[in-house]
């Protein structure tokens, strides 16, 4: 196949982009900076515009993985509006272009987050759960970024939604920042230690990517986030015993919403996540509990 990926440079797009070249497809990255595709995805063909690709060597599928980091900073203004075009306006240009050619891909795998889900406290969100009623900015973001993906159904295109957890990985994302402070034996539980925290190990995360490319019978909403969910207190537990640390300098939930803002529902706010459509769609997590997981990684 040919895969055009979006975001491709990464910490998902380099691991699927390896992942897919070492199985023989051939991989295009529409990057903002072409060059580096190279290097960071080897193997891989940058384009700096779908304009780029030539109409006669369209991709057979297209993988949306692009957006400017969702916890980097605090939500300024000035950040949600970089946060919205990089994901939103992206992903209505990458329809929009495929409207264009003169073969559509035959599949659309788009990236969007549990965070769609807002803070539910004790519900079980699974992929027929609906919008929260009041949502937070991250949650508004997810809905319109899967609506933009959605309507490249008008085309004829098979499309699946991914809401990815928390990713674990020791080259990025949550863990990459949550283990110094944890090495250094000043992690803790944030807040009440009560909240529900999904997450899902890379290995899963490449796995159920490449399940849903191969599988064109899935369509849909399907929650990237392991069966094993946990509460932060849980979390912190497992993975001080992961790094050999004790883990006992909590964060008051008031401090974090001082420093930061809006956004400190990511870490506060509580997602009890299921991954039921996944599992009925045949995918079987290879890490379904944390503790492996972690144990895997560290
Ligand atoms: N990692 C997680 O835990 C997690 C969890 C839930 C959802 N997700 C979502 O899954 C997607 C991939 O995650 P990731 O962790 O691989 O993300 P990442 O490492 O931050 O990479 C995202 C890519 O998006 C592109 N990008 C960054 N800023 C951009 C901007 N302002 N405009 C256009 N493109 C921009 C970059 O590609 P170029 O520099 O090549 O243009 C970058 O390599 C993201 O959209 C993320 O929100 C990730």
């Amino acid at each position: 196949m040919h895969i055009l990926l979006t975001g491709g440079t990464g910490l998902i797009g380099r691991a699927l982009c390896a992942h897919w070249i070492a199985q023989g497809h051939r991989v295009t990255v529409w990057s903002r900076q072409p060059a580096r595709v190279h290097a960071l995805c080897a193997g891989a063909q940058g384009v700096a515009r779908l304009s780029d690709i030539a109409p006669d060597a369209a991709p057979d599928a297209v993988v949306n993985l692009a957006g400017a980091p969702i916890a980097d900073r605090p939500w300024t203004a000035a950040r949600r509006r970089l946060l919205w075009t990089s994901r939103v306006n992206l992903t209505e240009e990458l329809v929009h272009w495929m409207g264009q050619l003169p073969r559509a891909p035959h599949t659309l795998l788009s990236a969007s987050a549990v965070g769609w889900y807002g803070d539910a406290q004790e519900q079980i969100l699974d992929e027929h759960s609906p919008p929260p009623g009041h949502a937070d900015f991250g949650s508004t973001l997810c809905q319109a970024w899967e609506a933009a993906a959605w309507r490249a159904q008008d085309l004829g295109v098979r499309v699946a939604v991914l809401r990815i957890a928390p990713v674990l990985a020791r080259q990025g994302g949550m863990l990459a920042r949550l283990h110094l402070p944890f090495s250094l034996g000043l992690g803790g539980r944030l807040g009440s230690g009560t909240q529900w925290i999904p997450w899902v190990h890379m290995d899963d995360v490449v796995g159920l990517f490449d399940y849903l490319l191969h599988h064109g019978n899935c369509q849909g909403s399907f929650n990237a986030s392991a069966p094993g969910a946990v509460r932060n207190a849980e979390f912190t537990q497992a993975l001080a015993a992961a790094l050999h640390r004790p883990a006992i300098l909590p964060a008051p939930a008031w401090a974090l919403r001082m420093l930061l803002g809006e956004m400190a529902v990511l870490l506060l706010g509580s997602q009890r996540v299921q991954p039921q459509r996944t599992l009925e769609a045949g995918y079987r997590f290879r890490y379904p509990e944390l503790r492996a997981a972690l144990g895997a990684l560290y």
